[in-house]
């Protein structure tokens, strides 16, 4: 049997089947119904306002609309890939359901300026949805943070051990690159939420529509400014992307440190035994799988920003069915992001630490040579000199295998005469971390401030 299309009025011969096939996207977009149904009851209620449609059949219209949300939500819906998307599946529902009343649903409408508004809609709860998951995950930094104030780790440049920092202070960095990823959804979120409905196929209408209206209905801050523009405009979904993209890969640094810190080789923490996998052939293996696999899915999601660049790049004005392929990359950005945020906060909540394992690599790496190298300059001397001098004495420890915390003063003098026994005060590692002490350093005191900040900026998220 030839399928039988809405549209298919115009043409002498029906669609192929396997172009039927290659254009259908209801598998993929069916999962916008509830924005598509709340789109068509405003634009319903938008046209009744300007009296194009009766408040009758208005009523009419939105009854059967809402009865529609309720059978696809109960599982009684049968989406048909014949009608080809979201849209023309509801619509015809809606007129077999509520007769001919329900053919006046798409006066003034087209599934061009649909579908962006269906879009907009979507990407805005998600972005909502997100903003949680981020202040959640933030949230869970912070505990670390203030439980680990002042545990003393190595702080690495070039992975190299290199000064002495706090876990806390280190949880605080993750936690600042979070607060980026919030503000970005935030910011992407202005642009997202203008209405494109009234655009229509590209051109407007000749109904006398009102599109604030609508706007309101809806809770879109403005309207487009240009049908062109409106129906054919993708930028707000690649700007979510394009913030997922970067959350996630914030997520894959996080957990490449994770993975390294839970390595034997390592040995500062101890994840979770139900957030592990073992190995099928060596018995001793516990894999940090979860922290790979975020690692790993944030190929995916930087592939779907590219995907969508790609789609858009040489789209000319207006509308082109090119746009039908923006849907699966948002859809998975957003899925992959969200639950692995939702996995990652499991993974910092079930996170031990090797306290002295880590106490350990901070005191044999030399890491409070820079300390001693300001110390010497407090004491008169020149950077450069003081570096080199620094420099001479970490040879002569790892000769002697000696930290230079280890050194006895006479040792140090022969490197440099103005040393004396106050020296020993900044060669440990609590007294080099103490020393940190400004706004953004690592001191357990700053440190301590800083989590008392981020809390407020936490709780003004919702202001
Ligand atoms: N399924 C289409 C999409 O997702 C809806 C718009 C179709 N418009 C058209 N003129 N064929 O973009």
């Amino acid at each position: 049997m030839p399928e039988e299309k809405p549209w298919s009025g115009r043409f002498a011969r029906p669609i192929d089947a396997a172009v039927a096939a290659f254009t259908t996207s209801i598998d993929v977009d069916r999962r916008l119904y509830a924005y598509d149904i709340a789109g068509s009851i405003a634009h319903a209620r938008m046209l009744a306002h300007v009296k194009v449609l009766s408040e009758k059949e208005c009523d009419t219209i939105v009854g059967g609309l809402e009865s529609i949300r309720t059978e696809i939500e109960a599982g009684k819906f049968s989406w048909e890939s014949r009608l080809e998307d979201v849209h023309m599946n509801i619509e015809a529902r809606l007129i077999d359901q509520i007769g001919e009343v329900g053919k006046k649903l798409h006066t003034g409408r087209s599934r061009n300026d649909q579908v962006a508004t269906d879009m907009r809609l979507y990407v805005r709860d998600s972005i909502d949805a997100l903003c949680q998951r981020i202040a959640r995950t933030q949230a869970a930094l912070l505990v670390v943070a203030e439980r680990e104030t002042d545990t003393i780790m190595p702080g690495f440049t070039h992975l190299q051990a290199a000064q002495p920092v706090t876990f806390g202070h280190h949880m605080l960095a993750w936690f600042e690159m979070l607060s980026r990823d919030h503000a970005r959804m935030k910011d992407c979120r202005k642009r997202v939420n203008i209405l494109p409905l009234g655009a229509a196929a590209l051109a407007g209408t000749s109904y006398p529509i009102d599109r604030e209206y609508a706007a309101r209905l809806l809770g879109f801050d403005e309207v487009a400014e240009n049908s062109l523009d409106a129906v054919s405009d993708r930028d707000f979904a690649i700007e979510l992307v394009a913030a997922t993209a970067q959350l996630m890969t914030h997520l894959s640094r996080f957990c490449e440190e994770i993975i390294l810190w839970a390595s034997s080789v390592f040995g500062f923490i101890e994840l979770s035994d139900d957030l592990c996998t073992g190995s099928s052939i060596m018995p001793q293996k516990k894999n940090p799988d979860v922290a790979e696999l975020i690692r790993g899915k944030t190929g995916r999601v930087n592939g779907a920003l590219v995907a969508l660049l790609t789609v858009m790049k040489a789209q000319p004005l207006a509308y082109n069915r090119d746009n039908q392929e923006d849907k699966e990359p948002v859809f998975d950005a957003v899925d992959t992001v969200s639950t692995s945020l939702d996995v990652f906060v499991a993974l910092l909540e079930g996170m031990e630490l090797d306290r002295d394992a880590m106490l350990r690599v901070a005191q044999d790496g030399f890491t409070t040579a820079t300390d001693l190298a300001d110390y010497l300059v407090r004491k008169g001397i020149a950077f450069r000199d003081a570096h080199e001098i620094v420099a001479n004495l970490v040879r002569l420890g790892m000769d002697t295998d000696k930290d230079l915390s280890q050194m006895s003063l006479s040792e140090l003098q022969g490197r440099c005469k103005e040393i004396e026994s106050d020296v020993f005060d900044v060669l440990t590692l609590e007294g080099s971390v103490n020393a940190r002490n400004h706004v953004g350093g690592t001191a357990p005191a700053q440190v301590r401030q800083a989590i008392q900040r981020a809390r407020k900026r936490l709780a003004a998220y919702d202001d």
